[in-house]
């Protein structure tokens, strides 16, 4: 897979028109975004419909994480939206998210529609976190049988290793700290260490030339 492709950019911002201005500058070279809370909460629904209509996949980055029925009707609307991934917490537990996951299997196979890959949130990557804590959290996600986890750079490798069948998605990436992201890697460190996707926002989105902040950021 070419690196553009395994690149997520983060739409974490705060205005439509830059939005829109970043699906159609970036959307040129690769295929999926992230929407999460920021954007979610100001549009809603619509944003991630739009984003879908222009041929592109939506990472849905919502964290649920409630009692097993929101959890699952949350995952149901989810899919009805047409998204490639969304995200639950891993500590919602091994029960939670199996019942999640079988549930979802069985409405979107009655809908005939596809269903969106489930995504574990570990430990924030704005976080110090232990390895075992990740790797306990990322055992949850195997034994559930969901499709991925979200982690740090530096987890990636052991998680690969115990748990292959997991892809791995990975934010925090930077050259240095610079904000709240404390777990931190460049581009081709997550790849190496088993990165399957990246996920990037204002080391891209807040520069003043975003297609070629993408560019360098790839190259490191
Ligand atoms: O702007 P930045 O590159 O830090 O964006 C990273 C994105 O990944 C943010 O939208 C953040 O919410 C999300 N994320 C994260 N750490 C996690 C899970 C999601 O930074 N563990």
């Amino acid at each position: 897979m070419k690196q553009w492709k395994r690149l997520i950019i983060a739409l974490d911002m705060e205005s439509e028109l830059r939005l829109n201005k970043t699906v159609r500058l970036l959307g040129r070279k690769i295929d999926k975004f992230k929407i999460g809370s920021v954007a979610f909460t100001r549009w809603g629904p619509r944003v991630v419909k739009k984003i879908c209509r222009q041929g592109k996949e939506v990472f849905l980055d919502l964290k649920f994480y409630d009692i097993p029925h929101t959890m699952i009707k949350a995952s149901f609307a989810a899919a009805d939206l047409g998204v490639w991934s969304f995200t639950v917490h891993l500590s919602a537990g091994r029960e939670a998210l199996e019942a999640l996951r079988e549930e979802l299997e069985s409405f979107c196979r009655r809908r005939k529609i596809r269903r969106p890959l489930i995504m574990g949130v570990s430990e924030l990557t704005s976080k110090k976190a232990s390895l075992m804590r990740v790797l306990k959290l990322a055992e949850v996600g195997f034994l559930s049988k969901i499709d991925g986890i979200v982690c740090a750079a530096p987890e990636a490798k052991k998680i690969k290793e115990h748990f292959p069948v997991l892809k791995i998605v990975t934010p925090g990436i930077r050259t240095k700290v610079s904000d709240d992201q404390q777990r931190i890697a460049t581009a081709s460190f997550a790849f190496s260490q088993g990165a399957d996707y990246i996920v990037v926002g204002r080391p891209i989105t807040e520069s003043p030339n975003i297609l070629k902040a993408a560019t360098e950021l790839l190259s490191r």
